[in-house]
């Protein structure tokens, strides 16, 4: 089939690349003109597994191409999958306008049917703006065209996104009609080799899934994380909790971990955006509140422990900071708790040296006006004569770092672990001052 992709981020490139992969020719179009010059070149503008091949093998084979041409791309594909971002406005509901922006240039330049297909993470009701954009600049145009929306959310997850594309646990339709619905099941055919994975429903119900299911992701995380702050007061171990009340299948072991709270591109605008929406049909959800308001409490722990221990004023002070992406495998840090972390401890007069294993050209990037912050190329190197080190991110070069090396090159032998990698029992063998979250 022919696909166009409008927009190459985290969500568009890799949908791009796997829709070519299976065979399809594919035209990327994003308005950003740097990003298409590196993907012209081969080159990935973000960290993925997997990715850089997938592209390169697939660009090889002239299946995939990327253009700002918008005219050129709107020409291209039949089906025009919607990919832009939807960041939070100002009071945190999504912000439509490159969505909306990309549904006006298909109906400006279409000249045969269209299935427009939105991909962005989008409110309900989203679709029907579309169908009401693109009909509108059709209106302008004086012409009627045929043409199709369909909500298709994504639930791939960075740092293992081409894998999840690849083989997705569902499927999620929402048309309001056959012809599209067969469509997708065309497009999306070769990703379900077991069984059929696709789910077809409503453009309201799909658009409201999306939602629900990081809402509840959210939730999960906000309550562990409620827990572990408890477990600490009372003396219990999260962790023997979090294996207690995992093993009830109804409860299950994934999305347990309590942490530095969640960040990243999606659970917190998301989390936001539902509120909104709940908000504006007079029908506010207090257990959504709630997971909101307890993550942003919980993305100021790691901060709050170093408090505790070296007092409010931190002047003089260096920490040594391990993992700046939201998540490991990634190289994202939108909402990143170590940016919050890093607020707070230099906004009390400390000094961060940070290290990440990808992230450090992004982190560059963003924390270039904190001249408190240091970015050290070696895990190792950013512990020199720190008063203590925070970790932040899981990535497994952390999980079993040279202990003694560690030891020695900090100024006292502190550590606050902001994902429970460790120990804490081999930890105080070692002769270090350890604390996780939530573990006794
Ligand atoms: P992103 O910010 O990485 O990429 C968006 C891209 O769209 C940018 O390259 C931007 O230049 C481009 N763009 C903006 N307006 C455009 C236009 N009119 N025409 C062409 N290109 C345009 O965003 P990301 O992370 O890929 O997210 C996209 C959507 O997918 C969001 O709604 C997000 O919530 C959703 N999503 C994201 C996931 C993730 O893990 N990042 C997972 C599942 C859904």
């Amino acid at each position: 089939m022919k696909i166009t992709v409008i927009g190459t981020g985290y969500v568009g490139l890799v949908t791009g690349a796997c829709l070519a992969d299976m065979g399809n020719n594919v035209m990327c179009l994003d308005v950003d003109e740097a990003k298409v010059a590196m993907l012209r070149e081969g080159r990935i503008p973000i960290y993925e597994p997997g990715l850089e091949e997938l592209v390169q093998r697939n660009v090889e084979a002239s299946r995939l191409q990327f253009t700002n041409d918008i005219e050129a791309s709107v020409a291209f594909g039949d089906v025009q999958f919607i990919a832009v971002g939807t960041p939070p406005g100002e009071d945190g509901s999504a912000d439509l306008q490159y969505v909306l922006a990309a549904a006006r240039n298909i109906g400006r330049h279409m000249a045969n049917r269209k299935v427009i297909v939105d991909k962005s993470t989008v409110p309900v009701g989203t679709a029907d703006n579309v169908r009401a954009a693109v009909a509108e600049v059709l209106a302008e145009r004086g012409v009627e065209l045929p043409f199709g929306v369909v909500s298709n959310p994504e639930f791939l997850k960075e740092g293992s996104a081409v894998k999840d594309f690849m083989g997705p646990e569902r499927i999620i339709v929402g048309a309001d009609s056959d012809e599209d619905v067969a469509v997708m099941r065309r497009i999306y055919g070769p990703f379900q080799r077991t069984h059929d994975r696709l789910m077809v429903m409503d453009l309201r119900s799909a658009e409201l899934t999306k939602y629900a299911a990081n809402a509840m992701l959210a939730t999960r995380i906000s309550f562990m994380n409620e827990m572990a702050g408890l477990a600490e007061a009372l003396g219990a171990d999260i962790e023997h909790v979090r294996r207690g009340i995992g093993a009830d299948s109804r409860i299950g072991y994934h999305f347990l971990y309590p942490g530095a709270g969640y960040g990243g591109s999606c659970f917190p605008k998301d989390v936001q955006a539902l509120i909104r929406t709940a908000d504006e049909f007079g029908l506010p959800m207090r257990v959504v509140h709630a997971v909101e308001a307890t993550n942003v409490e919980q993305k100021r722990a790691l901060a709050r422990k170093a408090i505790a221990r070296f007092g409010e004023d931190l002047s003089g002070r260096t920490f040594a900071l391990w993992g700046l992406a939201f998540k490991p495998n990634t190289d994202d840090m939108r909402e990143a708790p170590s940016l919050e972390v890093i607020d707070e401890l230099t906004r009390r007069g400390a000094r961060v040296c940070a290290h990440d294993p990808v992230a450090m050209h992004e982190a560059g990037k963003l924390l270039a006006g904190n001249d408190r912050v240091t970015l050290a190329d070696d895990m190792y190197a950013a512990l020199e004569g720190a008063d203590a080190l925070i970790i932040v991110t899981e990535w497994k070069v952390f999980r079993a770092p040279d202990f003694e090396r560690v030891k020695r090159a900090l100024k006292t032998p502190v550590i606050f672990d902001g994902r429970n990698l460790y120990d804490p029992a081999d930890l105080r063998d070692l002769g270090f001052d350890y604390e996780g979250i939530g573990r006794r």
